[in-house]
């Protein structure tokens, strides 16, 4: 069975918690990678991996000594992640509300990329104000916070915890098609 087909049928048992029904294309994983810069990353960590289309590019561009940690609250997502079996990855079957802890446990009190798939238009406010407001402080200054969603609901949002420092891109080719925020830490 594909990848996609395998993805489509945990969408229609979680559609809450996945809000789509096919993983990201290769077009969109690549955009969301656009300006990363790999050389200078030690920690990256993945929000939402799902089953690995975002992932596995991040992996294939990650430093020799850099760690990539994931964060998958999906039973069988978080099995095919483990499954990819891949030295720098961690795979953490956890809630992105538990970001700090869960990476404190690790040892790592900052990072420099997070690149996150999450749903937040269904996530909860309260909890999806907290994810967000935790990847802030967790980020390094001049860290990034990527994330992509079909619309721009989420922009004031952003707005409130990154202020002015968010770029804004879209992917055309993506189904569906995708806009990608990029959001800045500045202190
Ligand atoms: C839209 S899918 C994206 C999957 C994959 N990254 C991609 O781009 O194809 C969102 C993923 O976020 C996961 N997810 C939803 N809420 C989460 C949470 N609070 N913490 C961690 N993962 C979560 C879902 O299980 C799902 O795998």
């Amino acid at each position: 069975m594909s990848n996609r087909i395998k993805f489509f049928k945990e969408a229609l048992k979680n559609i809450k918690t996945l809000g789509t029904v096919t993983p990201s294309s290769r077009f969109l994983s690549k955009r969301m990678l656009k300006g990363v810069n790999f050389l200078k990353a030690d920690v990256i960590v993945e929000l939402g991996g799902g089953n690995g289309a975002i992932t596995k590019y991040i992996l294939e561009n990650l430093s020799p000594n850099a760690t990539l940690v994931c964060f998958e609250i999906n039973d069988n997502f978080y099995t095919q992640l483990h499954a990819l079996n891949h030295p720098q990855l961690i795979v953490l079957k956890a809630s992105a509300e538990n970001i700090i802890i869960e990476l404190q446990k690790l040892n790592f009190t900052k990072v420099d990329y997070i690149i996150s798939s999450l749903p937040l238009t269904i996530i909860p406010d309260e909890i999806s104000d907290k994810i967000l407001k935790k990847a802030f402080k967790i980020l390094v200054n001049n860290g990034t916070f990527i994330q992509y969603q079909y619309s721009l609901s989420y922009f004031k949002k952003l707005k409130k915890v990154f202020k002015e420092s968010i770029s804004l891109e879209f992917e055309p080719l993506n189904i569906p098609p995708a806009f990608i925020y990029r959001c800045k830490k500045v202190e």
